[in-house]
């Protein structure tokens, strides 16, 4: 039986009020916090770092924090990050010089580890490292901003992905993150994602629970 997770990205939240709108998404029924992390380098954009994730700890948030780095080099803000209370951190394999030292820092700070692979990247990244990881992050758009239409293609990737994990490590979950909202994430939950990144489809409605009950249902039927 799978748990299907739903992880609202906070890269569509209001900033002036993050810790109050981030606790309303979690009352709203959502799993996990989705953190978004760009570098202005990596990718065409700049969110936030770790002194905005302790700061979620701080105001009270004890619902897990999925790190999603989008960042070059990654080594010294996974370790900003674990200080800073996340319990997840994913990074781009092609933005680490040393990917099986970059998962060795994670699961040494006792966070989950996650390796993201864009649209364009092959699954032989995964080839050596897959006993390592917690979960896997596919993207459904190229990383750099909310708002963007899901790639399509993704759906083959994530059966592909199933597949593989399955014959290597098969505890390792699949996150989907991009373009995901009520209407396309019953396929893509039937090609075997288990996590889910939704951004704009959530934060941009007056109702989340509304939006989070609607998806609860896709995902059960
Ligand atoms: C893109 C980010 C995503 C994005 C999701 O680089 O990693 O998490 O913000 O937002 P939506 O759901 O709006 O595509
Ligand atoms: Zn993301």
């Amino acid at each position: 039986m799978t748990t299907h997770l739903i992880a609202p990205s906070i890269l569509s939240a209001d900033f002036a009020r993050l810790g109050e709108d981030v606790a309303n998404v979690l009352s709203a029924g959502a799993d996990i916090v989705h953190f978004d992390v760009m570098d202005n380098h990596y990718v065409p954009n700049l969110s936030f770092g770790a002194p905005i994730c302790q700061a979620l700890r701080n105001y009270g948030i004890t619902a897990p924090i999925d790190v999603h780095l989008m960042v070059t080099p990654v080594d010294s803000l996974i370790e900003q990050f674990i200080a800073a209370g996340a319990s997840m951190i994913s990074f781009h394999p092609e933005a680490s010089l040393h990917v099986d030292r970059s998962i060795e820092l994670i699961k040494n700070g006792r966070c989950q580890a996650g390796l993201v692979l864009n649209p364009a990247t092959p699954l032989s990244v995964l080839e050596h490292v897959i006993h390592k990881l917690d979960y896997v992050l596919l993207m459904s758009v190229n990383p750099g901003f909310g708002g963007q239409k899901f790639i399509p293609h993704t759906l083959d990737k994530i059966r592909q992905v199933k597949s593989f994990i399955q014959h290597r490590n098969p505890h390792v979950k699949i996150e989907v993150d991009g373009g995901i909202n009520t209407q396309n994430i019953q396929e893509v939950a039937a090609a075997g994602a288990d996590m889910f990144v939704a951004g704009s489809a959530i934060f941009n409605q007056p109702d989340y629970a509304a939006v989070i009950k609607t998806m609860r249902e896709k995902l059960a039927s």
